[in-house]
C-alpha cells in the first residue's frame, strides 16, 4: 500500500469518479487495442465475423447479416453449428481433463462435485440419448424447473446436442408461473428436481412442480433429478395427475441405462431456435423471448471474451442463477463455449457464515467474480471484515449486471473485494439482448462508477427524446438501439405481433422496408456523458426491478385482485437500500372485506403462490380508492412517492386529490 494510510486510501477513492483500469490486468487482457471502436464502426456488420469466427461451424454462414425484412434481422444466414459440440466436443482433445464445471453444495460438510470436460460431455452424451428414447424430437420444447444443481447444465446442454429449445423457469417462480410457461410453449417434457438446499433448510420441490403439472393442459413426460436424497422422499408421478397427465423417470436411472450413449451433435440453422426465455413485460402475460443458436451463441462467447476477459486456464464465477438470463449466457454457453473453468454454487452467500462467497474464492482461486449490485450492497451491509479474511489475490475482474449500482457500493467492490487492482465492468443488457450491450472494455477503457460505460463497439445506441430526437449530455432521456446485433432475440414465441409491438413500434417507422428506419426501444430510461458513457436511470415501464429480477406490476395485480375481499389494486416500486426496488402494493377491498392483517397475509401469500416469493409485497396499503387522473388512469407516480416517503408533487390533475393526503395518513398509522 505504499505508505499511504487506510484512511486516505478509502478518501481517494471516495472522491475520485474515473478509474484507470489497472496496468496489471491491461498487460494481460484479451482486448487492449483502443482501434475496435472504430474499426468495428466502419466494418460494420462484418465485424461481427470476428464473433462468429470464436466458434466451430459444421457449415460456413453465407451472409453475415440479412437485414432485408425488419425488423426480424437474421445473422450468419446458410451457416450450420451445434451449440453443445461448442461447449463440450471441440474442447476435449486440449482439456478434456480440465474441470469445466465445479460445482458447490451449499452444506458445506458435502463433497464438491467437479466434471471435467470429458465427464461432462458423457453425461449430456447419455442424457441426450435418454432424452431422445422418451420421445424428444428436433424443435420439441423441454421445460426445466431446477434449482442450481449441475444435471441442469447437462440437460440444457443435452437439449442443445439433439436440437431441442429448452425453456428453464427459475425454481423460485411459482407452481402457476411453471403452469403458465409450459402452456405457453406446448411443452410436454419437464425436467425437474425433487429439492434444494437453502440456508441449511432441505426445501421440497417436486410437489411444488406436481402442482404447477395440474394447471398444465396437455400430457407430460417428467424427468426427476434425486439431489437431497433420503432427506426427502419425493413423490414420482405414474399416469395422472390433474391436468397434466404422464409419468416421471428418475434421471439417475435414465442415464445409467444410456451409460456410454454417444449421441451425434444435431447441425443447426444458425437461426434455428436454441432456447426460450419467459420474462416479464408490461402486461400480465410473460413474453416468450426467442435465442437462436448462431448469433446468440457467438455473442454470449465474444462477450465473455472481451468483457469478461475469460481464458480457458480461468477458474471464472458468475454467480446468478442459470434460471435467468444471465446464468444461460454467463455461467453455461459463454464460458463453456470458450473451454474454462465455471464455477457453480447452489446456496446464499451468508451461509452457513457472511463469507461465503469469499471462502469459495479464495479455496478455488476464482479469476473473476460476475455478481449483482445487491449483492454487492448485503455485503457492504454485512461488512469489510468478511472479504477482508480472506485471501482473495485470484481475482482478475469484476463485473456486475442487473440493475443500475450505486457508486458508493461500486467503490466498495472495487476496494474491498477487488483491491483496487481489479477492473470493475457494470454491464447493462437485458433478457431481450441475449448478452452485454453497455459496459467498458475492461483492458480499454477508464471505468466511471454511476456509468456503465459507452455501448460496446459495434453498438449503435442513443439517448433519445420522446419523440426520438438525442437529447443533450446529461439530460435524462431514453435508451434505443439503432442498429442490430447478434444476440438480439428473433421473436416472442408465436407471437411476432407483440414482437413489434412491445420493442420496436415506439421509435419505427413500422411500415417501413429499410432497415434504418427501425430502432430497438429496450424501456429504459438513460443519460448519457460528454465522454458517450451511459448512466441508466431504470425501466420506464410498469416493470419492478426487485435484486435485479424482473417483475411485472401487471401480473402482481392481478395476484392480489385474485384473493378473495379484494376488488382493486395498483402496485408500484419503491426504493430499497439492498434490493434495489421493492413491491409496494395499494388494495381497495369490497365492500364486506375488512382491510387487516388477515387480509394482508392472505394477499402475501396470493402474491407468493401466483410468482414467487421475490415477488412478496414490501407493503400493503389498504385504501378506499387509488389516486386516479380524469380520464381514470392510476397516478402511479403518486403511490411511488408515497412508498419512498418523497414529497408528493402536484395533484391537482387528480379526479379525488384528497385520496393521496388519506392513503399517506393511513401509511403514516402503520397501514
Ligand atoms: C433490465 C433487464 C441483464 C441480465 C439480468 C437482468 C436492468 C440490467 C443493468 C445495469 C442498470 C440494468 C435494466 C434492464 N439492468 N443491467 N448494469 N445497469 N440497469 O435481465 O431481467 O431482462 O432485466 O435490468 O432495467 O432493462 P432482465
Amino acid at each position: 500500500m505504499s505508505g499511504e494510510t487506510e484512511h486516505s486510501i478509502e478518501a481517494r477513492i471516495a472522491d475520485a469518479d474515473e478509474f484507470e483500469p489497472p496496468a496489471s490486468f491491461v498487460e494481460q487482457a484479451n482486448v487492449t487495442d483502443p482501434e475496435i471502436y472504430d474499426d468495428f464502426e466502419s466494418e460494420w456488420p462484418e465485424c461481427w465475423e470476428q464473433a462468429a469466427d470464436l466458434l466451430d461451424w459444421d457449415t460456413e454462414y453465407d451472409t453475415v447479416l440479412d437485414d432485408s425484412n425488419p425488423p426480424f434481422f437474421e445473422w450468419f444466414t446458410g451457416g450450420e453449428l451445434n451449440a453443445s459440440y461448442n461447449a463440450l466436443d471441440r474442447h476435449l482433445d486440449e482439456r478434456g481433463d480440465e474441470a469445466a464445471i465445479e460445482w458447490i453444495g451449499e452444506p458445506t460438510d458435502e463433497a464438491n462435485r467437479t466434471y471435467t470436460y470429458r465427464e461432462l460431455h458423457r453425461e449430456v452424451n447419455e442424457f441426450a440419448a435418454a432424452l431422445r428414447d422418451l420421445g424428444v424430437g428436433e424443435d420439441d420444447v423441454v421445460t426445466m424447473y431446477m434449482p442450481m444443481v449441475p444435471e441442469l447444465p447437462v440437460a440444457m446442454l443435452a437439449c442443445a446436442r439433439i436440437g431441442a429449445p429448452h425453456s428453464v423457469v427459475f425454481a423460485g417462480f411459482s407452481a402457476d408461473a411453471l403452469a403458465t410457461r409450459m402452456n405457453s410453449a406446448d411443452s410436454e417434457y419437464l425436467v425437474t428436481c425433487d429439492g434444494y438446499y437453502r440456508r441449511g433448510d432441505a426445501l421440497e420441490h417436486k410437489a411444488k412442480a406436481d402442482d404447477g403439472l395440474g394447471g398444465v393442459d396437455h400430457d407430460v413426460t417428467g424427468v426427476v433429478v434425486d439431489r437431497l436424497g433420503d432427506a426427502y422422499d419425493h413423490p414420482m408421478r405414474d399416469g395422472g395427475n390433474g391436468g397434466a397427465t404422464g409419468s416421471d423417470h428418475d434421471y439417475d436411472a435414465l442415464v445409467d441405462d444410456h451409460a456410454g450413449a454417444e449421441v451425434d451433435p444435431v447441425s443447426r440453422d444458425a437461426e434455428d431456435m436454441l432456447f426460450l426465455m419467459y420474462t416479464s413485460g408490461t402486461t400480465g402475460q410473460p413474453k416468450g423471448v426467442k435465442h437462436t443458436t448462431g448469433g446468440y451463441l457467438s455473442w454470449v462467447t465474444w462477450t465473455s471474451q472481451a468483457v469478461l476477459d475469460v481464458k480457458p486456464e480461468d477458474t471464472y464465477w458468475c454467480s446468478a442463477d442459470i434460471g435467468w438470463i444471465t446464468g444461460h449466457s454467463y455461467i453455461v454457453y459463454g464460458p463453456l463455449s470458450l473451454g474454462t473453468t465455471t464455477v457453480m454454487y447452489e446456496g446464499t452467500p451468508d451461509y452457513p457464515e457472511k463469507d461465503r462467497m469469499w471462502d469459495i474464492v479464495e479455496e478455488y482461486e476464482t479469476t473473476q467474480l460476475y455478481t449483482a449490485p445487491t449483492a454487492i450492497r448485503a455485503f457492504m451491509k454485512w461488512g469489510e471484515r468478511y472479504p477482508a479474511e480472506h485471501d482473495l489475490s485470484s481475482l482478475r475482474l469484476l463485473g456486475t449486471v442487473g440493475e443500475p449500482i450505486n457508486p458508493r457500493a461500486w467503490k466498495w467492490y472495487y476496494e474491498h473485494v477487488g483491491d483496487e487492482s481489479c477492473p470493475v465492468v457494470d454491464t447493462w443488457w437485458q433478457t431481450e439482448t441475449g448478452g452485454m450491450m453497455i459496459t467498458t472494455l475492461p483492458g480499454v477503457k477508464n471505468m466511471k462508477p454511476g456509468a456503465a460505460g459507452p455501448p460496446l463497439p459495434g453498438m449503435d445506441v442513443n439517448v433519445v427524446d420522446a419523440v426520438g430526437d438525442e437529447v443533450d449530455a446529461g439530460e435524462a432521456g431514453y435508451l434505443t438501439v439503432d442498429k442490430p446485433w447478434p444476440g438480439m432475440l428473433r421473436t416472442l414465441y408465436q407471437n411476432d405481433e407483440r414482437y413489434v409491438q412491445e420493442y420496436w413500434a415506439e421509435y419505427s417507422d413500422t411500415d417501413s422496408d429499410d432497415p434504418d428506419d427501425w430502432t430497438y426501444f429496450p424501456e429504459d430510461g438513460a443519460k448519457i456523458d460528454d465522454d458517450g458513457y451511459i448512466t441508466v436511470l431504470g425501466r420506464v415501464d410498469d416493470v419492478i426491478n426487485v435484486s435485479g429480477h424482473r417483475l411485472g406490476t401487471m401480473e402482481i395485480e392481478s395476484a392480489i385482485v385474485g384473493v378473495e375481499g379484494v376488488a382493486e389494486a395498483a402496485v408500484v416500486g419503491g426504493n430499497h437500500p439492498v434490493k434495489g426496488e421493492a413491491v409496494h402494493a395499494y388494495v381497495i377491498t369490497e365492500d364486506d372485506a375488512e382491510g387487516g392483517s388477515e387480509l394482508r397475509g392472505k394477499i402475501i401469500e396470493g402474491v407468493e403462490d401466483a410468482i414467487g416469493p421475490i415477488a412478496r409485497p414490501e407493503s400493503v396499503v389498504f385504501t378506499p380508492e387509488l389516486p386516479k387522473t380524469r380520464s381514470g388512469k392510476i397516478m402511479r407516480r403518486l403511490l411511488e412517492d408515497i412508498a419512498n416517503g418523497d414529497d408528493l408533487g402536484n395533484t391537482s390533475t387528480l379526479r379525488n386529490p384528497g385520496i393521496v393526503e388519506d392513503i399517506q395518513a393511513a401509511v403514516d398509522a402503520g397501514g
